[in-house]
């Protein structure tokens, strides 16, 4: 099921992905390169698939919320190159490669993030969509990348090897550098599809119980996985002293929060009308995914 999932929604993001940030023979080709490299090694897509079935889900067609489904997975690249640099986790591989900064260099590597966050506002501010919808999406792609977002979370990680984070400490800081980019894909899509309030709330209640939920398995893989399949390098955060879910209530106990974290969520979808069966499909890989 969720195979034919990701097999429909890939193609339509890597042409996508081609179409809006081809290659250039300009002077600055390099970061280009760079960027492309990061953003091409695929990665599940799992922020701007989410987006598009919540578009599907209150009535739009999947493709409307395309461009924003790109630019969102272009911030969250941008995340993922600066997380690996020497300065944040330095990590050498990346969706089974070597990461931004050991393909190219360092200095290409911050440059290649700061124009995919760049490029991202771009692409949705030139999206096929009317201009209220894009100056919704547009406030909220940057929110939740920003300061109180994705970013806030990244510093107050860093913040926390000196300072360990209790439990609720951790939930707030996971709630931003994870949950974040994932309210925006379920905001996004809803907003695209023609949602009404009520209903982006509820969609938004969801993405946090996924984000969360998608972190802590994020924690047990960094332990658990085979590096090979998950394409980065486990131990990263007993390296860089970390706290995790694992650290705090074992494999088990993170595990039993994940899970439901996982039921909460479906609970949250059983309670939308439309076509759930994909998203609820997605939720529920999300929990038992091994990469
Ligand atoms: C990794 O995100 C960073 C986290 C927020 C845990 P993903 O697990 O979605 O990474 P890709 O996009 O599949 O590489
Ligand atoms: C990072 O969390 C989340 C981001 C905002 C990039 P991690 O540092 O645990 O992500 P991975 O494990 O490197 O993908
Ligand atoms: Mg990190
Ligand atoms: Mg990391
Ligand atoms: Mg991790």
């Amino acid at each position: 099921m969720v195979n034919s999932i990701f097999d429909y929604y890939k193609p339509l993001i890597e042409d996508r992905i081609d179409y809006l940030l081809p290659e250039t023979e300009a002077a600055y080709n390099e970061v280009v390169k760079a960027a492309r490299y990061s953003l091409k090694l695929g990665g599940k897509r799992i922020r701007p698939i989410i987006m598009m079935e919540f578009c599907r889900l209150f009535g739009g067609e999947s493709k409307d919320a395309l461009d924003f489904a790109v630019a969102l997975e272009m911030i969250h690249t941008y995340s993922l190159i600066h997380d690996d640099l020497p300065c944040m986790d330095n990590d050498d591989f990346r969706r089974g490669k070597p990461s931004c900064h050991k393909a190219f260099s360092e200095d290409m590597a911050l440059l290649a993030g700061d124009a995919l966050l760049t490029e991202a506002f771009t692409v949705a501010a030139n999206a096929m969509a009317n201009d209220s919808m894009k100056i919704k999406a547009v406030a909220t792609l940057s929110q939740m990348a920003g300061f109180s977002g994705m970013l806030g979370g990244q510093v107050i990680d860093l913040s926390f090897v000196k300072n360990p984070p209790d439990l609720d400490s951790l939930c707030d800081m996971y709630a931003r550098k994870t949950g974040c980019l994932l309210r925006a894909a379920t905001i996004i899509g809803a907003i695209c599809g023609g949602a009404n309030e009520t209903e982006i709330t509820k969609a938004d209640l969801y993405a946090q119980k996924v984000g969360l939920a998608f972190q802590i398995i994020d924690d047990i893989l960094d332990v658990t996985a085979d590096p090979e399949l998950l394409g980065k390098p486990v131990g990263s955060d007993d390296k860089n002293q970390k706290t995790t879910f694992v650290g705090l209530l074992g494999l088990d106990g993170a595990k039993a929060a994940a899970t439901k974290l996982t039921n909460e969520a479906l609970e949250i979808i059983n309670g939308f009308s439309g076509d759930t069966e994909n998203i609820k499909a997605l939720t529920s890989y999300l929990l038992d995914r091994n990469f």
